[in-house]
C-alpha cells in the first residue's frame, strides 16, 4: 500500500483514496490492482504478465500502450549502485513512466510546478504513471533493494532519462522512507 509524503510540510498520507485524489489533482495517475498471486524468484516475466492480464490488457488497450515487461531488482542484482544512480538524479522522459508493483517497493519523487516536492512509496499492488515531461526521480533504497514491477510502454525509446541537472534531489537524500533499505 502506497504512502505519500511531503517532507517540507511534515505531511504523510496513508489512505489510498486520499493519495489517488492528491495525485489526480496534480495530473498523476494512481490506481491499485488486486494482488492475489505471490511469485518467487523463479517466476518468469510471462507468468507475471499473464497473472495480471485481466487488469493489464484493458489498461493498455485504453491508453494505447504497446508493450509491457517485468523489471526485477534485488540485493543480488549486479551493479546495483550504478543502476540506482541512473534514476536518482532529477530527470524527465518523453513518454509516461508507468510502473505496477508486483512486489517490493520504490520511492518516486515528484517536482511539479504547482506542488511542494512530494514522494510516493509504491508497494505491492500500486500502479503509478509519471506523465511525460514531469520532473521526477526514483529510489529503491541504498541497500537491500527489492523491486518487482511491470513496466508499460508506448515506445521504449521514450524511456531514456533526460537529466535536469538541478541537483534538487540532494536536498532530499536524507529522507527516510518506511521499509526502504
Ligand atoms: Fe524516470
Amino acid at each position: 500500500m502506497a504512502i505519500l509524503s511531503i517532507p517540507d510540510q511534515g505531511v504523510q498520507i496513508n489512505e489510498p483514496l486520499q493519495i489517488k485524489a492528491f495525485l489526480a489533482e496534480h495530473g498523476v495517475f494512481f490506481k491499485q490492482w488486486e494482488c492475489t498471486v505471490h511469485f518467487d524468484d523463479s517466476a518468469s516475466q510471462e507468468e507475471i504478465l499473464a497473472a495480471y492480464a485481466k487488469d493489464l490488457k484493458p489498461f493498455m488497450d485504453k491508453g494505447g500502450y504497446q508493450s509491457a515487461d517485468v523489471i526485477s531488482i534485488n540485493a543480488l542484482t549486479p551493479n546495483y549502485e550504478a543502476i540506482r544512480a541512473k534514476f536518482l538524479a532529477e530527470h524527465i522522459h518523453e513518454e509516461d513512466e508507468i510502473r505496477f508493483f508486483v512486489d517490493g517497493q520504490g520511492l518516486f519523487w515528484f517536482h511539479l510546478s504547482d506542488a511542494p516536492i512530494f514522494n510516493v512509496l509504491c508497494q505491492r499492488g500500486d500502479l503509478i504513471s509519471v506523465p511525460t515531461g514531469t520532473k521526477h526521480w526514483f529510489d529503491a533504497g541504498p541497500q537491500n533493494p527489492f523491486v518487482k514491477a511491470i513496466r508499460i510502454f508506448t515506445d521504449m525509446s521514450g524511456w531514456t532519462p533526460h537529466y535536469t541537472a538541478s541537483g534538487i534531489e540532494v536536498k532530499y537524500q536524507h529522507f527516510k522512507a518506511p521499509n526502504l533499505g
